[in-house]
C-alpha cells in the first residue's frame, strides 16, 4: 500500500491552481485562492459557464481563464492542483479526473455520498500518488486549537459534548433531504470532536426526528451519543429549527477530565477549571484560509495533512453511522462493521483496475487508514 503523496517540483513558485464549481460556495473560494500570494489561480470549470464567467468577474485581480470542464482545463493551463468545489454527488468524477491525470486535488467536504465511494477516492490517491485532502473547514479556528491545548492540560476527556441550535430557512435542497441536520452539517461537529480527543469513533447511538413545528421535510433534530477509544463518550445534540438563543455556528463545547473541565462557546471564548477563560484572537488563516494554507504547505513539503482523505473517512463514516442508527430506531451501529461493508460496496463499484487493485491491497479498511493517517 503506497501511503506518500509525491509534492510539486518547483515549491518556491505560486501553485497554479484550477477551481471547479462556482456556485455559492466556490465564489468564497475564488475570494479566497485570489487572495492568496501562494497560489496563481489560472482556471474555472463550471458546468454553468456563464456562472463561472459571472464568478470570476465578480473578483478584482481574478483573471483565470473559464470552461465548462476540468477536462479543457487541465490540457490548457497545466495545473500544480484542483480545487473541487462541486455538488457532493460530482466530487467522486471531478477528483478522479484530476487525480489520474496527475494533479492532487483539495475537495469541500463530503468527500462524497457514500462510505464506500470516499474508500474508493483514497484508494485513487494511493494509486495515482498524488494527495487527495477534504476541506473540512470548521477545524481551522485559532479558538479550536486553542480549545484542543486546554484540553490536553486537563488529561483525556471522559464525556465531550456539542449543542448546535440553529433556525436557518435555507430554502433548497436541505429542507428536502431525509437528514438535512446529521448530513449537511454535523459532520463538522464530528470531525472537531475527532480532533479535540485525538481519537477514533468506535460505536453510535442515535435518534433522529423533526418536531412538529419544523419547516424541513426530514429530520431537522438529533441526539447522538458516539463511543470513542479509551472509553470517551461524546455526545451531540443539535436543531436546525431551533429559533432564539442561537448557539455558534460550530456549537457550544465542554469536555470533562480527571483535571477539569474545559469548555468552548463556538466563537472566540475558551476557559477552563484550571485556567479561567479567554478570548482567542482570530487566526491570520482560518475556514477554508485555514485548509488552503495545509494543502499548499502538504504539496511544497510532501507532509501528510490533517484533512488527508484517509483521515477525513473517520468523520464520513461518524455521519454514515448516526444515520444508519437513526433509521433503525437508535441501534448501537459499530463503526468497524460500517466500515467493513462500505468496504465490500467500494470493491464492487464501476472504478478503475488501479483503484480496485489498491483497495485490494488493504489487509481492512480500519488499517489501511489508520496506517496513511497523520495524528
Ligand atoms: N465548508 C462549508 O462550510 C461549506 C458551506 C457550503 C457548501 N459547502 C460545500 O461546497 C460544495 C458546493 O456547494 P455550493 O453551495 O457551492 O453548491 P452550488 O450548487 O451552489 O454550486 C455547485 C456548482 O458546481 C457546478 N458543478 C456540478 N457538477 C459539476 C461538474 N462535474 N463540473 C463542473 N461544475 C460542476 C454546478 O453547476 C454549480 O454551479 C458542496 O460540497 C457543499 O457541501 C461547504
Amino acid at each position: 500500500m503506497v501511503t506518500g503523496f509525491s509534492p510539486v517540483a518547483d515549491p518556491g513558485r505560486p501553485l497554479r491552481v484550477v477551481q471547479v464549481g462556482a456556485g455559492a460556495m466556490g465564489l468564497a473560494w475564488l475570494r479566497t485562492l485570489t487572495a492568496d500570494p501562494g497560489v496563481e489561480l489560472v482556471g474555472v470549470a463550471d458546468l454553468d459557464v456563464d456562472r463561472a464567467r459571472a464568478a470570476v468577474r465578480s473578483v478584482d485581480g481574478c483573471a483565470a481563464e473559464v470552461a465548462a470542464s476540468l477536462g479543457e482545463l487541465l490540457a490548457a493551463t497545466a495545473p500544480d492542483a484542483v480545487v473541487n468545489v462541486t455538488v457532493p454527488a460530482a466530487h467522486g468524477a471531478v477528483t478522479m479526473e484530476a487525480l489520474f491525470a496527475g494533479v492532487p486535488v483539495l475537495c469541500e467536504k463530503p468527500a462524497a455520498p457514500t462510505l464506500a465511494e470516499a474508500l474508493a477516492q483514497a484508494a485513487a490517491s494511493e494509486a495515482t500518488g498524488r494527495l487527495l485532502m477534504i476541506s473540512q473547514s470548521r477545524r481551522y479556528f485559532a479558538a479550536l486549537a486553542a480549545y484542543r491545548a486546554r484540553i490536553a492540560r486537563l488529561g483525556p476527556p471522559g464525556l465531550l459534548t456539542t449543542g448546535f441550535f440553529r433556525g436557518p430557512r435555507f430554502g433548497g435542497f436541505r429542507e428536502e433531504m431525509a437528514q438535512p441536520l446529521l448530513v449537511d452539517m454535523a459532520i463538522h461537529a464530528f470531525d472537531a470532536a475527532r480532533y479535540l480527543l485525538g481519537s477514533e469513533p468506535v460505536s453510535v447511538v442515535c435518534e433522529s426526528w423533526n418536531p412538529a413545528w419544523s419547516w424541513y421535510r426530514g429530520d431537522a433534530s438529533a441526539t447522538a451519543t458516539f463511543l470513542f477509544e479509551r472509553d470517551a463518550r461524546y455526545v451531540f445534540t443539535g436543531s436546525w429549527c431551533a429559533d432564539g438563543q442561537e448557539t455558534s455556528w460550530n456549537g457550544e463545547w465542554r469536555a470533562v477530565a480527571a483535571g477539569g473541565t474545559a469548555t468552548w462557546d463556538g466563537e472566540r471564548r475558551v476557559a477552563s477549571s484550571a485556567e479561567g477563560a479567554a478570548d482567542v484572537p482570530p487566526g491570520a488563516h482560518e475556514q477554508i484560509a485555514g485548509a488552503l494554507l495545509e494543502f499548499t504547505g502538504a504539496l511544497r513539503t510532501g507532509v501528510t495533512p490533517s484533512g488527508s482523505i484517509h483521515d477525513n473517512v473517520g468523520s464520513l463514516a461518524m455521519v454514515a453511522a448516526a444515520v444508519r442508527s437513526a433509521e433503525s430506531g437508535g441501534a448501537r451501529v459499530t463503526i468497524g462493521a460500517l466500515l467493513d461493508q462500505a468496504y465490500e460496496e467500494a470493491l464492487g463499484l464501476p472504478v478503475r483496475e488501479e483503484v480496485r487493485a489498491a483497495l485490494a491491497s488493504w489487509d481492512d479498511p480500519a488499517t489501511a487508514l489508520a496506517t496513511a493517517r497523520k495524528r
